[in-house]
């Protein structure tokens, strides 16, 4: 039986659900507070360490180690910072997730999966993904990837984008195997890599060598396809690729995409694309499926996410898509980690998808009116963070912007810290300004977090209210 001090805190998503559906009247600000303070109730936030600490001090008979697997990776910048952002409720333009309404026809039809007619939506479906989802999803992926996509063998549904990223790493990679990862990256792919017992080798996007004191773009950065290639062993087995990219909001060329294709056909390297922003992608950049380039289907999982789809990241759905011998390796784990998804959310999903699935590049679908809305979003946000001094990095796709604060003229004098200076900068803020962004260096290898110490990420996805309180905060501290 388990004592009383080994129990964990009461789970935080039902209070984050309660305090976050809310009547359309009320203010984003308000929503963000009350999230915030739900969030605060909770017991503080604590690493696996801390509490397999504080347990072994109540018992000794107890065995509490963290497995061996797990060691290293107790760490994690989502449960740091947004625990910090709702202790001091602070505006949190950190973590990743609109505040504004999702469409209205996807929050319907999931009422409607739950309260309807048929009472088995909220049962069990099939495992590897709903029948109605799958269906759906090969036809609209068939037409997007130009090829048939059988919907069941080619598709596989998950928790979120997360767990397709760990079928596919797990899926292939043994002890000793080595993963190209591109730096900045998305902070999980390392510690699943990790777990898988591989070795993550990181190649960096280089910045422009002369640094302005003007807006620059995410376009910017690029990679050095020799240095990459010289990072190829003959222990690397797969290459781990974001398009647009998080934090940095760059979207590959065709051009960079044939060079790293052309590589990975060469050198027999399976890729795992990571495209959960592919819809968020700003005129005039196009939206390069690395699967889609020559010799490219046989060798790639392509995951993407509900969650960014359909502004619904709280639903945690997510699927990949690739040839049936790569994905039944993605089977074989989520069939003895989850075995199934949410029935409800994929039959919602479904009907957001039969919806939209007509009208995939007219004006009236929600994949295009999405990142219409959010270029002013972005343009918004770059204009209010270069009055306040910062010095934007423009995304060409997704929800994110990076921003330089090293010439900032209200800069504090911060503690000393072994932390990186980002993310001592970013914890400072959110305690002091009440703003909440996320250190970039968090998106970075333990070796190469100074490069990115002078930037930290401001997500853009965010009602006008939620921007406004924070050109707020910026315009006061400056004025200071
Ligand atoms: C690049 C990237 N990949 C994967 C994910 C995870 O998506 P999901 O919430 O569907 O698990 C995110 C979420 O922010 C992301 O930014």
């Amino acid at each position: 039986m388990l004592r009383p001090a080994l129990r964990l805190p009461p789970p935080l998503c039902p209070a984050i659900c309660a305090a976050t559906v809310r009547p359309s009247s009320s203010s984003s600000a308000d929503c963000l507070l009350q999230t915030a303070s739900a969030l605060a109730t909770f017991p503080p936030f604590r690493t696996a360490k801390t509490m397999a600490l504080d347990a072994a001090k109540t018992s000794s008979s107890v065995k509490v180690d963290l497995s061996d697997r797990l060691k290293g990776l107790d760490k994690n910048v989502w449960v740091e910072y947004t625990g910090l952002a709702a202790k001091h409720k602070a505006v949190n333009l950190g973590q990743g997730f609109p505040d504004f309404p999702p469409p209205a026809y996807v929050t319907k039809a999931l009422a409607e999966a739950t309260n309807g007619a048929n009472h088995l939506l909220n049962q069990y479906t099939r495992g590897y993904g709903h029948p109605r989802l799958v269906n759906v999803m090969a036809e609209v992926f068939s037409k997007i990837h130009n090829r048939p996509i059988d919907p069941n063998n080619e598709i596989l549904v998950t928790i979120g984008a997360y767990q397709s990223l760990f079928c596919a790493i797990t899926g292939f990679i043994n002890p000793g195997d080595e993963v190209i990862v591109i730096e900045p990256f998305f902070d999980c792919y390392e510690p699943m890599i990790r777990y898988a017992g591989g070795t993550p080798v990181f190649v960096p996007l280089h910045p422009p060598k002369t640094k302005t004191d003007g807006m620059t773009k995410s376009a910017d950065w690029t990679l050095d396809m020799r240095e990459l290639e010289d990072h190829f062993t003959s222990k690397t087995r797969m290459i781990i690729l974001n398009t647009p990219n998080n934090p940095l909001g760059k979207v590959f060329t065709k051009k960079e995409l044939d060079a790293i294709a052309e590589i990975c056909v060469r050198k027999n390297i399976l890729v795992v694309s990571d495209e959960v922003y592919e819809w968020l992608i700003f005129q005039p950049n196009e939206h390069i499926r690395i699967a889609d380039l020559p010799g490219m289907w046989e060798r790639t999982i392509t995951v993407r996410s509900a969650g960014k789809t359909f502004s619904v990241t709280g639903w945690k759905l997510g699927w990949a898509i690739g040839p049936a011998n790569l994905i039944l390796n993605c089977r074989v784990m989520l069939q003895n980690v989850s075995y199934t998804s949410p029935t409800p959310i994929q039959e919602a999903v479904a009907v957001g998808f039969e919806i939209e699935k007509d009208r995939i590049g007219s004006k009236e679908c929600y994949f295009q009116e999405l990142p219409e809305m959010l270029v002013e979003k972005r343009d918004r946000m770059a204009e209010m963070l270069q009055k306040a001094g910062f010095i934007p990095i423009l995304p060409e796709g997704g929800y994110f912007m990076l921003a330089d604060y090293s010439k900032l003229k209200n800069m504090p004098e911060l503690p000393k810290s072994d932390e990186a200076a980002d993310s001592v900068f970013v914890k400072w803020m959110i305690a002091e300004k009440k703003l909440a962004t996320i250190p970039v260096s968090a998106f970075y290898s333990q070796g190469h977090k100074h490069l990115a110490e002078e930037y930290i990420r401001f997500c853009f996805s965010k009602n006008d209210s939620t921007l406004d309180a924070a050109d707020k905060i910026l315009t006061d501290w400056m004025r200071q």
